[in-house]
């Protein structure tokens, strides 16, 4: 069996973060949330992998390289233009071969990893199997429609009014079939090839699309609250330890790590939380649910329930809380007059200020 990662895509709900990184290397618990799926894989014993890239091409390469960390062999398969999943699979013919493969969404997120899935497909090989889960937004995603025995009757991307809330996760198993299937289907109202058309395309001809609904997290993180969200319940698997230097002025509650390299002094962090190497945390409070990636500078600040990437500082600011923060920002006081915010923000930038 092989794999298929998607890691091409603007990330358009992502930005002004991804105008300058690739959304699926977005840090959580500071590490690129493609490099769960890419974990997950492994782990399910798939090591022939290849990733589509689109324009953030190189950024991609050169976080995964050949995959040999992952104890995977990757290939690179350039997808000129975000055409469609299912483009994405008629680019990847030579690579696929014949053999069944399963396709993972780079910017998904599974806990639990995939290997149930990979083991049932392997049992029944059908020509796909879908994985779905109950969602609030079913109109975000593509929505599958099962009739009383629980059997796949319709699949539909995106509907305006979903007949249920069962959405499509970004997981999906796949034998040769689906070949034909993406080669035989039009582009959509959005101009994309779609995959959720490929296999109503496998459906109306009665072949096997088997589906399960999972009840564990899964999260397509597509916005900043998704990423935070992710961030969040695996922190809460954090193991304790503390690996920085710490001074006696500081409390480490919970679930924290800090990782060798951080400085830590007159602060209370407050875990699940984590701390990455080169970072210092002066006259500070970190609170729950909050990741400080390398080499940033927090003084005299309290921060909770917040990603920020590397090289960032804060100083002097409380309190920042649910908030994203991108690679080489700072935040400080201004004078204390003019009472006046003054900002430097990226394209596309959010801020909320409550004074
Ligand atoms: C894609 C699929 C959709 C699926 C979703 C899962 O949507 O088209 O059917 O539910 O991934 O993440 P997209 O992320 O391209 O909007």
């Amino acid at each position: 069996m092989k794999a298929l990662v998607l890691s091409g895509g603007a990330g358009t709900r992502l930005r002004p973060i991804t105008h300058t990184s690739a959304k699926q290397l977005v840090p959580v618990a500071n590490k690129p949330i493609l490099f769960y799926g890419l974990e997950a894989i492994a782990d399910a014993g798939i090591t022939d992998v290849a990733i589509v890239v689109g324009e953030t091409e190189d950024e991609i390469r050169q976080a995964v390289g050949d995959g040999s960390d992952f104890g995977i062999d990757v290939t690179y398969l350039r997808q000129e233009a975000p055409l469609g999943l299912a483009h994405a699979v008629l680019i990847a013919r030579d690579f696929l071969g014949d053999e069944d493969f399963v396709m993972f969404l780079g910017d998904n997120f599974v806990f639990g990893g995939i290997n149930d899935s990979v083991d049932e497909f392997r049992k029944t090989r059908p020509d796909a199997q879908l994985l779905l889960t109950r969602v609030p937004d079913p109109s975000a995603f593509g929505v599958a429609e099962l009739d009383e025995q629980g059997c796949l009757v319709r699949l539909e991307e995106k509907p305006a009014r979903p007949r249920s809330d069962l959405a499509l996760v970004g997981v999906y198993l796949f034998g040769p079939a689906i070949h034909d299937a993406v080669r035989a289907i039009e582009p959509s109202r959005r101009g994309e090839l779609e995959i959720t058309d490929a296999i109503q395309w496998l459906l109306d001809r009665d072949r096997d699309v088997n589906t399960t609904v999972i009840t564990g997290y899964w999260k397509d993180t597509g916005n900043a609250a998704d990423i935070l969200d992710v961030n969040r319940r695996l922190l809460d698997l954090l193991e304790y330890r503390v690996e920085g230097d710490v001074d006696d002025a500081s409390e480490i509650v919970g679930r924290v790590r800090i990782e060798p390299g951080a400085v830590v002094r007159g602060s209370r962090i407050a875990g699940p939380a984590i701390i990455g190497s080169g970072t210092l945390v002066q006259d500070s409070y970190i609170g729950p649910s909050t990741s400080i990636a390398e080499d940033c500078v927090i003084r005299n600040s309290e921060i909770e329930f917040s990603i920020v990437l590397r090289e960032s500082s804060f100083d002097s600011i409380s309190r920042v809380e649910s908030s994203l923060i991108g690679r080489n920002v700072h935040v400080s006081r201004g004078p204390r007059v003019p009472a006046a915010h003054r900002l430097v923000i990226g394209d596309h930038g959010r801020v909320e200020i409550s004074s």
